[in-house]
């Protein structure tokens, strides 16, 4: 669907937010609905990384995602954080699989972005899917999975427990950059959509994209290695694309002219 605006300015679609066909003084602004912004750790630009701040801050954007990095605690909770330390996000230190869940709650995962977010903590993966489920989509990324032997079957375990494992419009989605990981998530979970991540152009391949798409449904490269070119050919394999990590407009705008499915991004005001 397309709207004309009348208006006898000159848009660039590389310049502007708005994305635009021009003609002699009209401009054809596209209906971009069809893309879905992906909140990258939550709104990672404004509020810290994989917390309720970012989350909720995600919502009230507007995003239709939220993603979310999965780690395993000492004692077998799965936990929402990036690193596979806790250095780097919050006053602690130590490795995310050395510490106790009660350990890692206890520590602060917000001052590390300024005073205002004092007192942010780290969440559960459970407490995540039960404040969230319903009000964003999730996308669920599992970290390093090979460390944490078994993680699949737990993360497909809580999903059917809340009965989360249908089909039910792409509201939930898991992805990896360990794609053995990815093929075993399928098997479990054969109606959730699957992602696999890749930084590395030899995954752009058409022969790899042919084996992904015989167990997943997303293939989601590193915005580097996106042209409209591999977008299609993604396509005409089956698969939909989604691309990170969109921290500017123009990259934005250079994935909606490649035709991307989705774009996972800290600011998700920058693709609509
Ligand atoms: O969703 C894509 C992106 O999250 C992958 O990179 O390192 O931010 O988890 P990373
Ligand atoms: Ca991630």
């Amino acid at each position: 669907m397309k709207f004309i605006l009348e208006a006898g300015l000159t848009l660039s679609l590389f310049l502007s937010p708005i994305q635009a066909d021009v003609f002699s003084g009209t401009v054809l602004v596209r209906d971009l609905s069809y893309i879905d912004v992906v909140a990258h750790r939550g709104a990672s630009g404004y509020a810290p990384e994989n917390t309720f701040a970012a989350f909720d801050k995600a919502v009230q954007m507007g995003a239709d995602y939220i993603e979310l990095d999965v780690h395993r605690s000492k004692d077998g909770e799965l936990v929402v954080i990036h690193d596979s330390t806790v250095d780097r996000t919050t006053d602690g230190s130590g490795k995310v699989g050395e510490l106790t869940v009660e350990e890692l709650r206890a520590l602060d995962a917000g001052s590390w972005m300024g005073d205002a977010f004092a007192g942010e903590t780290i969440p559960t993966l459970d407490e995540v899917l039960d404040r969230y489920y319903g009000k964003i989509g999730l996308l669920i990324e599992l970290k390093t999975p090979d460390v944490y032997p078994g993680i699949e079957e737990e993360v497909a375990e809580m999903l059917k427990e809340r009965n989360l494992d249908r089909p039910q419009d792409e509201e939930i989605m898991i992805q990896s950059f360990n794609f053995e990981s990815m093929k075993k998530m399928k098997q479990l979970l054969p109606d959730v959509p699957i992602g696999v991540l890749t930084s590395s152009r030899t995954d752009t391949s058409d022969e790899a994209l042919k084996e992904f798409a015989t167990y997943a449904d997303y293939f989601n490269p590193q915005y580097g290695l996106i042209s409209q070119t591999l977008v299609d050919r993604a396509h005409a394999h089956g698969l939909k694309v989604g691309s990170w990590t969109v921290r500017n407009r123009k990259t934005a705008n250079l994935l909606i002219a490649a035709g991307v499915d989705a774009i996972i991004t800290d600011y998700p005001d920058y693709v609509r």
